[in-house]
C-alpha cells in the first residue's frame, strides 16, 4: 500500500467545488433553452470511436460544465492512471495485482512484460489451444465417451464466469452455430441445474466448469452434480475426461476435482472475474460462434482500448460517459443509471453491466482506506426497449427521481422482418429516437392545454422533460461492435473509479455473506440446534426448520 499516490478527498478538489456551483448555475435552465441557445449543440456534444457514435447533447450541461469535468479528470490524474493500467502496474492495491484485461486482446505481434513474463505470448498460447479445441468439437472430432458427437455445451460458473459468456452468447446468437444447444448453470438453487440438464442426452454433452479461483461454492456444487450425472449415466469414471473441461487460474484445485491438466484452459490473476469472458472463460462462447468471430470480438475490444488510450479526453467516449455519470451521481443526487439497449440480443447486457459496474465501484473507502464523504458507484439497471417502455419508463418520464439513461441502438437488424410496409427495425428505432426526444424536451402545460385536454387532466399529462440521456448508435451488432461496447463500459467504470479514488478491482463486499452462509448450512438440517444469531435470524431459521418438519429446540 506504500505506493499509493495520495489524492485529496473529492470535495477538497477545486474543480469538484466549481462543479457544485456549476450545477447551481444551471438549475432552472432547460434542455429546450440549451438547444435554443446553441444551434450546433448536437454536433458539439457528440463523439465517436471504434465504430460507436455517441450523442451526449441531451445532457444537462453546457461547454463550461464539460470543460470543468475534463479539468476534474486531469486533476485526478486520469491519464497517468490509465497509462499505469495499460502498462501492467499493480493498481489493484488490496490484492497486489496488475489489471490487464486489455492484454487479453492485444494482437499477437505486441509484447507486454509483467514480472518478467511476456503476457501477450501466454494469452495467444491459450487462445490457440482454445481454437484447436473449439474446432475439434465443432467438426465432430472431439466425441463423447460412447463416440457420439457433442451437441450440448453447458457452462457452469457464476458471476464473471457466467454473466460475461452468457451475455455475449445471447448478444451474438445470430453468429452461433444452431447445431449446439448452449446452456448456462450458475445458481446454487438446484432448479437451475435440473431445468438445464433434464432434456439433455449426456452422451452428447460437454460441461465447461468455469471458475477463476475454483473454490466458489455454487460452481463446485453444480460441477459435482454434473460429474455425478456423467459418471452415473455411463457407469464409468473414465467418461469424465471426454465430457468435462475446466477454465481456471487454479490448476491444483482443478486436478483435485478430477479434471486432467490437458483438459484445462488457464488464465491469470491479473484478469478480474468480471473482465474474464475475453479470456478462456469465453470458451463456451467460442464454441458457439467459432474462433474467427471470437477474434473479431477481441479486435473490437482492442479498438476501443486504443481509442481510450490515445484519444484526447474531450473526444474520449469512456471518459465522457464517466464524467457525465459522475456529474449526475454526485451533484444531481441520481442514485441509479439505466442502460436501455434497443436490441433483443442485448437482453442480458444490463445484468452483465450490473456486476461490471456495481462490483467495481460499489465501495465506501478510498484506495488509501479513508471513508469517502461523497457518493460512489450508482445502481445499474435496465431492460431492452421497447419492453421497458411498457414497464418502468413511466417513472423515468414523470416520476420524482432523476434516472440518467444510456440508449443503445443499431442501424441494421440481423432479423429484418416487415409488418406490412413497415420494417420492424424502423418501428423499434423510431421508439429509440422518440424516447430520448420525449425525455429531454417533454411537453409543457401550454402544449397540453393547446391540445384541448380537459382541465383536470392537464397536470397528469405534462412531461417535465430535462431527463438526461446518452444515445449510442452503431451500424450492426457484430462481434466487433459488441467488443467495442463492452470495452467502452469497462473503461467508463475504470475512469469513475479513478475519479472517486476507489479500488475498482477488488470485491471484499461479497465475503461476509459467504462466511455466514457457511456457518448456517449445518444449522438447517441438524437434528437439534442452539441458534446464536440475532433474534430475527434465529426466528427465520426456526421457522424454516419447522416448515421442513425439523424439531425446534432453541
Ligand atoms: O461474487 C464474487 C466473485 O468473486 C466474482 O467477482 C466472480 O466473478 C465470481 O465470484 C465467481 O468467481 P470464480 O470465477 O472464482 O468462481
Amino acid at each position: 500500500m506504500a505506493n499509493i499516490e495520495a489524492l485529496p478527498l473529492l470535495p477538497q478538489v477545486a474543480q469538484y467545488q466549481a462543479l457544485a456551483a456549476e450545477k447551481a448555475r444551471l438549475d432552472g435552465v432547460s434542455l429546450r433553452d440549451l438547444f435554443a441557445a446553441d444551434q450546433g449543440r448536437a454536433t458539439k456534444f457528440s463523439a465517436s470511436g471504434a465504430g460507436i457514435f455517441l450523442d451526449y447533447s441531451k445532457n444537462l450541461v453546457d461547454e463550461r460544465t464539460m470543460s470543468l469535468l475534463f479539468e476534474l479528470a486531469r486533476a485526478r490524474r486520469l491519464p497517468e492512471a490509465r497509462d499505469a493500467m495499460f502498462e501492467g502496474a499493480k493498481i489493484n492495491l488490496t490484492e497486489g495485482r496488475s489489471v490487464l484485461h486489455t492484454a487479453l486482446r492485444l494482437p499477437k505481434n505486441k509484447k507486454l512484460e509483467v514480472d518478467g513474463q511476456d503476457v501477450v505470448r501466454d494469452v495467444h498460447e491459450v487462445l490457440e489451444r482454445m481454437r484447436i479445441f473449439a474446432d475439434k468439437v465443432r467438426k465432430g472430432e472431439h466425441l463423447g465417451h460412447t463416440g457420439k458427437r457433442i451437441k450440448n455445451i453447458v457452462n457452469i460458473g457464476i458471476g464473471g464466469s457466467d454473466l460475461g459468456p452468457l451475455m455475449a452468447y445471447e448478444a451474438l446468437k445470430s453468429y452461433s452455430t444452431r447445431e449446439f444447444t448452449v446452456r448456462f448453470i450458475s445458481n446454487v438453487d438446484g432448479t437451475d441445474f435440473a431445468e438445464n440438464t433434464r432434456d439433455l442426452d449426456i452422451a452428447e454433452t460437454l460441461f465447461i466448469v468455469c471458475s477463476k479461483t475454483f473454490t466458489t461454492l455454487e460452481t463446485l456444487a453444480n460441477a459435482r452434480l454434473a460429474r455425478e450425472l456423467v459418471v452415473s449415466w455411463f457407469e464409468s469414471e473414465d467418461a469424465v475426461g471426454k465430457h468435462f473441461v475446466a477454465v481456471s487460474t487454479n490448476r491444483d484445485a482443478v486436478v483435485k476435482f478430477g479434471i486432467q491438466p490437458e483438459n484445462m484452459f488457464g488464465f491469470w490473476d491479473w484478469v478480474g472475474g468480471r473482465y474474464s469472458f475475453e479470456s478462456a472463460i469465453g470458451l463456451s462462447l467460442m464454441l458457439a460462434i467459432g474462433p474467427d468471430h471470437f477474434d473479431e470480438l477481441l479486435s473490437g475490444l482492442h479498438d476501443m482500448d486504443e481509442h481510450f488510450r490515445t484519444a484526447p479526453l474531450e473526444e474520449n467516449l469512456p471518459v465522457i460517459l464517466a464524467l457525465l455519470g459522475l456529474y449526475y451521481n454526485n451533484f444531481h443526487g441520481a442514485a441509479s443509471h439505466a442502460v436501455l439497449p434497443y436490441d433483443q440480443y442485448l437482453k442480458r447486457f444490463p445484468a452483465y453491466l450490473q456486476q461490471l459496474d456495481m462490483e467495481s465501484n460499489g465501495k465506501r473507502v478510498t484506495r488509501g482506506g479513508q471513508a469517502v464523504n461523497y457518493e460512489t458507484g450508482p445502481i445499474i439497471w435496465g431492460e431492452p426497449g421497447t419492453n421497458g417502455q411498457h414497464a418502468f419508463y413511466q417513472l423515468i418520464h414523470q416520476g420524482t427521481k432523476l434516472v440518467p439513461a444510456d440508449f443503445i441502438g443499431f442501424a441494421r437488424s440481423h432479423n429484418p422482418l416487415s409488418d406490412g410496409d413497415t420494417t420492424m427495425h424502423d418501428l423499434l428505432m423510431a421508439n429509440y429516437f422518440a424516447q430520448t426526444e420525449a425525455l429531454a424536451f417533454g411537453k409543457t402545460e401550454e402544449e397540453v392545454k393547446a391540445e384541448g385536454t380537459r382541465a383536470d387532466l392537464v397536470p397528469h399529462r405534462v412531461f417535465p422533460g430535462n431527463r438526461p440521456t446518452n444515445s449510442l448508435l452503431m451500424e450492426r451488432l457484430t462481434p466487433h461492435a459488441l467488443g467495442a461496447l463492452v470495452a467502452l463500459y469497462e473503461h467508463k467504470v475504470f475512469v469513475q473509479g479513478v475519479l472517486w479514488d476507489v479500488n475498482s478491482f477488488d470485491q471484499w463486499g461479497v465475503e461476509l455473506g459467504k462466511v455466514l452462509a457457511g456457518r448456517i448450512v449445518p444449522e438447517l438440517s441438524a437434528k437439534s440446534v442452539d441458534l446464536k444469531h440475532d433474534g430475527s435470524t434465529n426466528l427465520l431459521i426456526q421457522r424454516y426448520r419447522k416448515l421442513r418438519g425439523l424439531s425446534d429446540e432453541s
